[in-house]
């Protein structure tokens, strides 16, 4: 059966490539006509490892296409995922109105049943709207579709990894039928049988949970979860505060911590706070969504507000280092909201930027990746070609990004060519002792300074 994939972002493009992957003919399609061409051409418009090799693979075997005719390629369909963006409003509620617009299409233009998925994270009880969209508009037809909410769970920078070896795939639906489709089509992943595009030799991994689900309890799954990470971080960023007033040290407490497998290990990295297009506007969305049904989530505004203070944090850590830091050259390495991503979207590394800017710094950046993506943003910054220009002369480095790739500079080459050796660590990448045998004022988050 052919699969639709509507909005070839980030989430749609990496659905469709692996919806592909596994041998089901995909097409996807988008408003923007200049990524259609892209698409078409082979050049996929996002950084995401794997992703451009699965696209070009399947769109010569064929099995992928693209098109911006949305008509065509959903009536050409058995299943239409809706990947659209649903990007926070002035108010902080999802904006739904793409949602709403490829429901009317699909109401307006298709004259056989098709199985329409909610792919997009959306607010609960937007399955109930798609099902009334739909009726209303597809009522001269006299077709009834059916809806399935099944949220991707996909992480920035590993996200064909969660695809293929995902913890769980959850299906919400009142319609036995589509529980049968969306089941058949990723038995594949539930048995975990498929030769993996990432992996030589897979890690051991326990096959997914299948969870089925009404709509509401699929919806509610996929914000429940984003929040509960976004939790976690805000927690670990407030123990490093209190570690820092009591000289703890927040790394130790994030490893007790996680010893405890109720606990866990994961998402107990302190930092400069929690970034991407998901986190920070899932969190929101919820909180509005809440409040909208009765509910004060003092909770997650309590998150939100932790994380918003990150970065007033770390620029004071850097005013009480360099005293003034209007004039000076700062250095700052990474623009990703996180490594493994060129995505710049929410991410905190841009907000300490913006702050130096507002401060009158003289700002030289390096990112991997995210450098094109930030230009246009912010042009009076110096786009160095590596982390050594940019930290030459420099009267302080902010790593603010963990790419990998940092972990492998000269550091006493870097140390040698600064005005001031003063590195500021924004996500506890580097080893406090080893950075101060080098030289470096080093500070950190949670973590006592060295000399
Ligand atoms: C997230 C969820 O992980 C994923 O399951 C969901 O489908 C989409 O949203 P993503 O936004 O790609 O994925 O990135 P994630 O790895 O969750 O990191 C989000 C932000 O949290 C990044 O800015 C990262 O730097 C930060 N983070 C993450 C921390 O500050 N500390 C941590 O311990 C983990």
């Amino acid at each position: 059966m052919k699969i639709a994939v509507i909005g070839c972002g980030h989430v749609g493009l990496v659905t469709g490539a692996c919806l592909a992957e596994l041998g089901h003919p995909v097409v996807g399609t988008d408003d923007d006509a200049q990524k259609i061409v892209a698409l078409r051409q082979g050049r996929v418009p996002v950084f995401e490892p794997h992703l451009d090799a699965l696209v070009m693979e399947n769109v010569r075997r064929g099995r992928l296409q693209f098109t911006g005719d949305i008509a065509a390629a959903i009536q050409e369909s058995g299943v239409i995922f809706i990947c659209v963006g649903t990007p926070p409003l002035e108010n902080g509620e999802a904006d739904l109105s793409a949602i709403d617009k490829v429901a009317r299409t699909i109401a307006t233009h298709c004259q056989s049943q098709k199985l329409v998925v909610e792919k997009s994270t959306v607010p609960v009880r937007t399955g109930e709207e798609l099902e009334r969209v739909l009726q209303l508009y597809g009522g001269r037809s006299g077709i009834a579709h059916e809806v399935a909410s099944n949220p991707e769970f996909l992480s920035e920078g590993r996200a064909i990894e969660d695809f293929f070896h995902p913890d769980r795939i959850v299906i919400g639906t009142s319609s036995e039928k589509a529980r049968g489709t969306l089941e058949n089509l990723y038995q594949p992943i539930l048995e975990q049988k498929f030769a993996c595009p990432v992996h030589s030799h897979c890690p051991p991994i326990r096959k997914p949970l299948l969870l089925t689900t009404n709509i509401p309890t699929a919806e509610l799954i996929k914000h429940a979860s984003n929040s509960f990470l976004a939790l976690k971080i805000s927690y670990i960023n407030a123990l490093a505060d209190l570690c820092e007033i009591f000289g703890a040290d927040v790394s130790k407490v994030a490893e007790g911590m996680g010893a405890d497998r109720r606990i866990g290990r994961e998402f107990l990295r302190p930092g400069i706070g929690f970034g991407g297009f998901c986190l920070p506007k899932d969190i929101q969305a919820f909180v509005r969504l809440a409040e909208r049904g009765g509910y004060h989530f003092a909770l997650l505004r309590e998150v939100e507000k932790i994380n918003e203070r990150r970065i007033d944090h770390f620029m004071e850590k850097l005013r009480k280092a360099l005293w003034v830091i209007a004039d000076k050259q700062i250095a700052v390495l990474g623009l990703a909201f996180k490594p493994g991503t060129d995505d710049i979207r929410f991410s905190p590394a841009l907000a300490v930027v913006a702050r130096l800017l507002e401060q009158k710094a003289k700002v030289k950046v390096f990112d991997p990746k995210a450098m094109e993506r930030a230009r246009p943003l912010f042009p009076q910054l110096t786009y160095c070609r590596d982390a050594y220009e940019a930290a030459h002369e420099g009267d302080a480095l902010l790593l603010a990004t963990e790419w990998e790739e940092f972990r492998s500079l000269d550091w006493s080459k870097i140390r040698n060519s600064m005005a001031r050796p003063l590195l500021l660590d924004g996500r506890n990448f580097f080893e406090p002792k080893a950075m101060a045998a080098l030289g470096f004022e080093y500070h950190s988050i949670g973590r006592p300074d060295l000399r």
